[in-house]
């Protein structure tokens, strides 16, 4: 069967479970990407290039809006963070109830980076720089200059930290080094926020966030999340939870949708198994009470009912209006180009993945999970953990049977690193349909690079 029946078919195949729940999806679940995925061949440059590495650091990290940390990250006014990108350093700050500044983290005297990790701004609300003493507020501005006497060209009040542009979505705060850039909401498109409004980001904390430097190039961490395609194979035990055509693959813009379905057995799985499996697992909302699949109805159904109760006990909120969809599948969405938050109510994920300076052969890839806060509370999120490089996700607190996934996911990117410098390997065959999003992803990046360069 060619490509357009088999896809299509994909495509149907979703929509009609979906349709079929026992409460089924909003329609945000049915829209679809209008993107034609295209089958040609993609150079491997763009993988292992340090030219190619540079045009991105000039052309598309300086231009693109990009996640630099939760809202909930620095909770009270004067509360900071630093966000680091390529040699570049960010401070991002509370400079009131739902206001954000960013910074150039680099003292305007010597050009000492300002500060190292998170922190709050003491009782006289400035940074202090550690070298000589100069002072800003949280606005920026140089309120201290120690020995003024000695600077006679400097004007004091013309010196501030340079600001970039902020923006938040849904608790993520967002910066962008390009001051001509369109406002966040653009970006975003109208598609992501619609969406996400039903299952808001501030509304949930994290319970585990772990970081660890993978020896490949960027893009590739974040693609080996970007299809189900290596499901069956990767992850032996947990692909019996869905075929890798039970998946739709959306564009919207430059950032996309990938909605994995639970629960379509395989042959020869039955419907208990799925349930036993999953729960054993430890990605259900619990691990008590194990429910049976009574006759004549299927796991979707049955662990929908267990997680909307689950989740109902643990938050104090009424679940009951939300659709299977929402309490199983993996909807993970993509914000170009590096950002993929989960919606949904499952236990779900956040991935942001970052070039580690301008090596195209290692990056820093980071995992959140999140959880919806309990009513009437807004608990404090994770702390991160950089876990050393030969560790296994399974070591980051809370991250429970989610580690071994991710151990499976990140054992291949190494491999698949050394490989594209193979002289016997030049072009990367995506799938037209499943890795449509992974081709998307090299598209726009290419058009940022082009759009720089021209
Ligand atoms: S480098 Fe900051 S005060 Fe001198
Ligand atoms: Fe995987």
């Amino acid at each position: 069967m060619g490509f357009d029946a088999e896809g299509a078919r994909g495509m149907a195949d979703v929509c009609a479970i979906l349709a079929g729940d026992t409460v089924p999806p909003p329609p945000e679940y049915f829209d679809s990407g209008s993107e034609n995925p295209g089958s040609e061949p993609v150079s491997k440059h763009c993988m292992i290039s340090p030219d190619y590495a540079r045009a991105e650091a000039r052309h598309l990290w300086r231009k693109v809006w990009q996640m630099a940390c939760r809202e909930r990250a620095i909770p009270e006014v004067g509360d900071y963070t630093v966000y680091d990108i390529l040699d570049q350093s960010v401070i991002v700050v509370r400079t009131g109830q739902q206001e954000f500044s960013a910074y150039h983290n680099v003292c305007q005297h010597r050009g000492i980076r300002l500060v190292t990790q998170a922190g709050k701004l003491g009782e006289r609300g400035q940074f202090m720089c550690p070298f000589h003493g100069w002072c800003y507020d949280r606005q920026g501005k140089l309120k201290a200059l120690p020995r003024a006497w000695d600077f006679p060209s400097l004007d004091p009040a013309k010196v501030a930290l340079p600001a970039l542009k902020v923006d938040c979505w849904d608790g993520w705060v967002f910066v962008n080094f390009d001051p001509d850039a369109a406002p966040l909401a653009d970006y975003l498109g109208d598609m992501l926020p619609r969406h996400f409004a039903l299952w808001p980001q501030a509304e949930r904390h994290l319970v585990s966030h772990a970081a660890k430097i993978i020896r490949c190039n960027w893009k590739a961490a974040f693609e080996a999340f970007l299809e189900v395609y290596h499901v069956p194979v990767t992850h032996p035990t947990g692909g019996q939870f869905a075929t890798d055509i039970a998946t739709k693959y959306d564009e919207f813009g430059s950032h996309g949708r990938m909605h994995l379905l639970k629960f379509h057995a395989p042959k020869g799985v039955s419907e208990q198994d799925l349930v036993d499996h999953w729960i054993g697992m430890g990605l259900a909302a619990g691990k008590d009470d194990i429910p049976q699949v009574p006759q004549g109805r299927r796991a979707r159904g049955v662990l929908a009912d267990y997680q909307r109760n689950q989740y109902s006990r643990r938050t104090g909120r009424d679940f009951s209006r939300f659709s299977d969809a929402e309490m199983l599948d993996t909807l993970e969405y993509f914000v170009f180009p590096n950002f993929a938050p989960w919606g949904g109510f499952g236990t779900n994920l956040a991935y942001r993945v970052r070039p580690n300076r301008e090596d195209p052969d290692s990056c820093l890839f980071e995992v959140m999970v999140t959880a919806p806060d309990p009513a009437g509370e807004k608990p404090a999120d994770a702390p991160p953990t950089l876990l050393a490089e030969g560790a296994s996700w399974m070591e980051a607190p809370g991250m429970s049977g989610l580690g071994k996934i991710l151990d499976e996911d990140v054992a291949n990117l190494e491999r698949v690193q050394q490989g594209l410098h193979s002289d016997g390997y030049h072009t990367m065959h995506f799938a037209r349909y499943q890795e449509r999003l992974i081709r998307h992803l090299h598209r726009t990046v290419d058009a940022y690079l082009a759009a720089g360069e021209s």
